[in-house]
């Protein structure tokens, strides 16, 4: 089927995020490896002004531990945003991300630790939050949103897409409804770090309360996440801090 062209609305864009990015721009790639490979080159180039990065086609997306991340042209909306950031902690940052997100597509959203967004019980979109070193940090969040139905083969439950909650929904409609939100919360964390998500993370935390089985064999309950965005995992040896790098979390059938 042949998809319309999408028609992106970079003014719009840059007038949404002005007032908490000022001369951010906006790109659109036809086709890239991964937006955020692509700004974590930039940025170990020295290229570190504020952009956002879309890609109409990615041909090696990446997800979170080392996983790929595919999308299809038309039916998916792939972008990182990158910018100097120098909070005065990192931790928590990936899950500010998350929730700024889920709160500007809709209300039913959940976010399952540390930052993927499902809708009834399917992941919708994943988030890849990655720092470049250098003599100022420059942070890259990537955001992959399914938009219309993805193919189910290879997952063990077939992913959502906004078109579920949305049938209008398209990816230049959907970024221009994030793409504020979403500067906003990577300001507000480096101003005030993971604080002010706290309450709004609980609010659409998926695990809470639920068994969940850790990629290392403990189990427990999810008991929330800590200040810095840590999962709160109770095990038969007590109370456990979780980072995203030790883990990936699964609820217990
Ligand atoms: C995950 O759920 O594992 C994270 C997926 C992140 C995918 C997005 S798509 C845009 C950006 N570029 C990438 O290569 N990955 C992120």
């Amino acid at each position: 089927m042949v998809k319309d062209q999408a028609v992106w609305p970079v003014q719009a864009i840059e007038a949404a995020v002005a007032p908490w990015l000022p001369g951010i721009t906006v790109e659109i790639l036809p086709e890239v490896d991964s937006t955020n490979s692509e700004l974590m080159r930039r940025a170990r180039a020295g290229q570190t002004a504020p952009v956002l990065l879309v890609a109409e086609c990615q041909s090696a997306g990446r997800g979170r531990q080392g996983r790929g991340w595919a999308s299809s042209v038309g039916d998916s909306l792939t972008f990182s945003l990158g910018l100097p950031l120098a909070p005065a902690a990192w931790s928590g940052l990936s899950l500010a991300v998350g929730v700024a997100v889920a709160e500007a597509l809709h209300p039913r959203l959940g976010l399952k630790w540390p930052n993927d967004l499902w809708l009834d019980g399917r992941k919708m979109a994943g988030i890849l939050v990655e720092i470049a070193a250098g003599p100022e940090r420059y942070a890259v969040a990537g955001v992959g949103l399914n938009i219309a139905a993805r193919s189910a083969q290879g997952f063990s439950t077939p992913p959502a897409a906004l078109r579920d909650l949305w049938p209008e929904a398209d990816a230049p409609g959907a970024l221009l409804r994030m793409a504020g939100p979403l500067v906003r919360a990577l300001r507000d964390f480096e101003g005030r770090g993971f604080a002010p998500f706290e309450a709004r993370y609980a609010a659409r935390d998926l695990l809470q309360g639920r068994q969940v089985t850790l990629s290392d064999g403990t189990a427990g309950t999810a008991r929330g996440v800590h200040p810095t965005g840590a999962l709160l995992v109770e095990t038969a040896q007590g109370l456990q801090t979780i980072t995203s790098s030790e883990v990936s979390v699964r609820p217990a059938s």
